[in-house]
């Protein structure tokens, strides 16, 4: 069978990956991995089941069985074991783990076979860090989205306090600042564009511009859905 179509979406917090994922395979009718989220539960999770960052066994079996379930594309819904784990993993603390676990080389390879299921006829979007670096390097059409930590920090604020979430500008700016430096830094998928990406600046561009410019890029690469 022909392997369905990949488009991969990567770049900082903020930089509207998750807005322009979701709208892109809404737009193309494809499925959607929102990776961080995976990241940000595991995070969770070792804190609900009392797994130590440094155990690196326990948290590879951790993140193989932790039970999750998304909800529809863009509804932003995810649950563990069941519960509704939503506003937990986008809270600070989730956003903290997150990238605590994203460094740790045991956690990531036990996250991969995860994010290749999510490839699927007629199609996959993927939004992450390292999705068209590592886990779907193949991919047909790659776009690095950013934009300044200023610019991030805005509307990860604006995203927060629209969920009902409690949040504080310059903190987050600051967060925002020392997770850049974790995820850029570390060892293990190092947040960076993959050579063959198109870099996309869209601290001055609405999310409409952004959507149709990766929508051509797909038009280019031939990956439209039939
Ligand atoms: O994209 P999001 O902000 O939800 O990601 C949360 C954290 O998860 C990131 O700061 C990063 O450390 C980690 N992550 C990762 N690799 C991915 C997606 C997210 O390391 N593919």
């Amino acid at each position: 069978m022909e392997k369905p179509p990949v488009i991969t979406i990567d770049g900082p917090s903020g930089s509207g990956k998750g807005t322009i994922a979701s709208r892109v395979a809404s737009e193309l009718s494809y499925h959607l991995l929102d990776s961080g989220a995976l990241y940000r539960i595991l995070g969770i999770a070792t804190l609900k089941h009392g797994v130590a960052l440094n155990n690196e066994p326990e948290l590879a079996k951790l993140a193989k069985s932790l039970d999750i379930a998304f909800g529809e594309n863009g509804s932003g819904s995810v649950s563990l074991d069941g519960d509704d784990v939503s506003l937990e993993i986008r809270s600070d603390r989730g956003s903290d783990m997150a990238s605590r676990v994203g460094a740790i080389p045991a956690a990531r390879d036990a996250l991969f076979e995860r994010q290749l299921a999510f490839l699927q006829p007629p199609g996959l979007v993927a939004d992450g860090r390292d999705m068209g670096t590592v886990v779907f390097p193949d991919a047909e059409v790659k776009i690095y989205l950013t934009a300044s930590p200023e610019e991030r920090a805005r509307r990860r604020y604006k995203q927060l306090i629209g969920k009902g979430i409690d949040a504080i500008l310059p903190a987050l700016l600051r967060e925002l600042k020392e997770r850049d430096e974790r995820d850029s830094k570390r060892e293990v998928s190092p947040l960076v564009p993959a050579e063959d990406a198109l870099v996309l600046d869209t601290t001055d561009l609405s999310i409409d511009e952004v959507v149709e410019e990766v929508l051509n890029q797909a038009k280019i690469a031939g990956v439209l859905s039939k």
